[in-house]
């Protein structure tokens, strides 16, 4: 998609459609007030007869306002003007636009208010980018048609480059989990990388299997024996720090997809399973942003990639398996894979020196369980870490809300046989289990956890998105690579 900006009134700016902005209780003003002005009132009056009242995703589509160059005028409630932030200038632009690309529109505009930083600016571009996809990949009549081009009003040429980056970034997010499982597994999904990687400069490393085995990557090795397709676990490099400061590192669970292998799901679990790649995608779709805006920060994005099936020689109940940093297993349900896979992946990433880690992954179902499936749940090691990784997702408006990593935990992943064992006693508070089990794999390293089975894969359409991939937290990653830099840790 073009994005262009334009310095015309927004009256006379010629496009097949244009969005204006409401705030709720605020009366008419900036572009708003402009169209209603040049129109002799006809926003006026809609506000009047209650049609308009600014209430966040709002839409009222009007056709042919006098004297005014757009035949359609979309006006979007953009609610509180006090509450309006990142995330919500995010959402309410994606609501607008996923409204537009019910039908194939040429040349969308969008004038939301005057005023707004570049940070929402921002926000508001990849919004709209973000809003105009959908899952409908392989429909012949699509629900959503991507504007050809995209021009924005009262925004500086930078916020619109960085928000088309972003946009474009968390739309290769979501491609990548919309599309089939016969489509991406581990190797289509590197391949992906690598043309992702030569687009944007990023240096790329694929581990095969023979590699992965010299490597004793005996957790993810384990989960990938009972599928045709090989493993794969993929390291990007950005550059962008000093030469030779640790890195951020970047990890994603990257299970193309997940039957729960002999601990097989049910029919209608196993149905949406295709989205246990989240993790990694979103890693993806956050270096490749990271790359693009060229942030001075050191950045490592790891995947570990695996398809999780049962068939002779598939990992059984009882095996007992040796991670790559040294621990031993004991396998007590084949379906809690992606802890087993991001076990080595985390200690590669401590093995190439990260800083600081934070890892994505679609975990468990206990996460949706606790917070619903519009939160992420946040668990770490290290408090101040922690709270880095919280405020990066509170400025991009992506809600998480942290759960405990009290010892006492820790009992339920206590093994007769080995080490530990992949599952904790009985169903209770999963999620944390889970986490305690991979906190036995970062080392002392600081290290912040995101489970985000609830919100990597929606279910239902929301306002301002289509059902299937949200592409959630690759603009958390992106707000945490520029924290680190703008820190100092570069
Ligand atoms: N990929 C699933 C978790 C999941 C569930 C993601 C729902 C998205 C939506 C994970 O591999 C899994 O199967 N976890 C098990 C763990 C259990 C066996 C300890 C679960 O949550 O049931
Ligand atoms: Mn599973
Ligand atoms: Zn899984």
């Amino acid at each position: 998609m073009e994005i262009s900006v334009s310095p015309d009134l927004p009256q006379q700016l010629e496009a097949d459609a244009l969005v204006v902005g409401v705030f709720d209780g605020a009366g008419l003003a900036g572009p708003a007030a402009a169209i209603d002005q040049a129109s002799g009132g006809v926003l006026r009056r809609l506000v009047e007869a209650k049609e308009i009242s600014g209430k966040l995703y709002e839409l009222t589509p009007i056709w042919t306002a006098p004297n005014v160059a757009a035949p359609l005028v979309l006006v979007v409630g953009l609610g509180e003007q006090a509450k309006f932030d990142r995330g919500l200038a995010f959402r309410g632009a994606a609501a607008a636009s996923r409204y537009l690309a019910a039908k194939p529109r040429r040349r969308a505009a969008f004038a939301l208010a005057d005023g707004l930083s570049e940070a929402v600016l921002e926000s508001a571009v990849a919004g709209a980018v973000v809003g105009c996809q959908g899952q409908d990949l392989y429909r012949a009549e699509k629900n959503r048609n991507p504007f050809e081009s995209l021009v924005w009003l009262g925004a500086d040429e930078q916020a619109v480059r960085a928000g088309q980056i972003l946009g474009e970034s968390v739309n290769l997010t979501r491609r990548l989990v919309d599309e089939p499982p016969q489509q991406i597994y581990p190797e289509s999904f590197c391949d992906r990388a690598a043309e992702m990687a030569r687009q944007t400069g990023l240096e790329i490393e694929i581990w095969d299997e023979a590699r992965l085995q010299r490597e004793r990557a005996g957790a993810l090795l384990a989960v990938a024996r009972g599928s045709t397709r090989p493993p794969r676990l993929l390291i990007l490099r950005h550059s962008g720090g000093a030469a030779g400061a640790a890195p951020l590192a970047l990890v994603g669970k990257g299970v193309t997809f997940d039957s729960g292998g002999l601990s097989l799901k049910p029919n209608d679990s196993m149905k949406t399973m295709k989205c246990d790649m989240a993790g990694a995608a979103a890693v993806l779709g956050a270096m490749r942003a990271i790359a693009l805006l060229k942030l001075p920060v050191n950045a490592i994005g790891l995947a570990g990639l695996v398809e999780n099936m049962p068939s002779g020689s598939a990992m059984k109940l009882g095996d007992v398996l040796a991670a790559r940093n040294g621990r031993t297993i004991e396998v007590q349900n084949t379906d809690a894979e992606g802890r087993l896979v991001l076990a080595d992946v985390l200690d590669v990433a401590v093995e190439r020196g990260a800083a600081r880690i934070v890892d994505l992954a679609t975990l468990t179902g206990a996460c949706v369980v606790a917070l619903g499936t519009d939160v992420a749940a946040l668990m770490s090691n290290d408090q101040p870490w922690c709270d880095r990784v919280a405020g990066a997702a509170s400025t991009a408006g992506e809600p998480l809300w942290q759960l405990p990593m009290f010892a006492e935990y820790r009992e339920g992943i206590k093994s007769e046989v080995a080490d530990i064992r992949n599952t904790g006693e009985g169903r209770w508070g999963g999620a944390i289990s889970a986490a305690k089990f991979l906190e036995e794999f970062v080392g002392g390293t600081p290290w912040a956890h995101l489970d985000i089975a609830g919100p990597a894969f929606l279910e239902k359409s929301k306002p301002w998105s289509d059902s299937g991939a949200s592409g959630a937290f690759v603009r958390t990653l992106v707000e945490l690579a520029r924290a680190e830099a703008a820190s100092g840790n570069r």
